[in-house]
């Protein structure tokens, strides 16, 4: 029972270590994306949000590698097909609506929001997982992350129910 135990305990952190290069690459991805739609977004607010968020991004990047450093392991990603199809929705999303319109800034926090629940529900399991397993220093780096993701999503919402969902509303 003991040996059985065990080889499930590793298969658990397997799946992790999984989930964590899926999420190393998914937001190293947005390193690269979020720019693109803080171009392409005309609020002020909007855009000083998902600026916000990209420096919060770049940060959440470092934080996997500490992961990886604290598992003596190589930082690793691998190709998130989730994160790039809702990376590619964002940018076609963009082209699909005017410029310099909240119409657009509605599809692009539309969009965000699709990226911010993803991460939330990566980082939630990985939370999770990590606390199962005992390894409480992980669990609380992975967990500041969350935090960040979670207060991105709910200041998008505050933004597009304050101001910008009416605007576009009347364009
Ligand atoms: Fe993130
Ligand atoms: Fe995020």
């Amino acid at each position: 029972m003991a040996t059985k135990s065990k080889s499930k305990e590793s298969k658990f952190k397997t799946l992790f270590v999984d989930e964590l290069k899926d999420i190393y690459w998914a937001e190293k991805h947005l390193v690269k994306a979020l720019p693109k739609m803080i171009k392409g977004a005309t609020s002020p607010k909007l855009v000083k949000a998902i600026e916000k968020h990209l420096e919060e991004t770049k940060e959440q990047v470092k934080r996997i590698d500490q992961v990886f450093e604290i598992l003596d392991m190589k930082a690793e990603a691998i190709k998130c097909e989730a994160m790039s199809g809702l990376v590619k929705e964002a940018e076609s999303i963009m082209e699909e609506t005017d410029a310099d319109t909240m119409v657009r800034d509605a599809a692009i926090i539309t969009a965000s929001q699709k990226i911010e629940h993803y991460e939330i529900a990566s980082y939630g399991t990985l939370v999770t997982f990590a606390k199962k397993m005992g390894m409480d220093d992980v669990a609380d780096i992975l967990s500041k992350t969350l935090d960040e993701e979670k207060k991105t999503d709910s200041s998008l919402t505050k933004l597009a129910v304050s101001e910008i969902n009416e605007e576009a509303a009347s364009e």
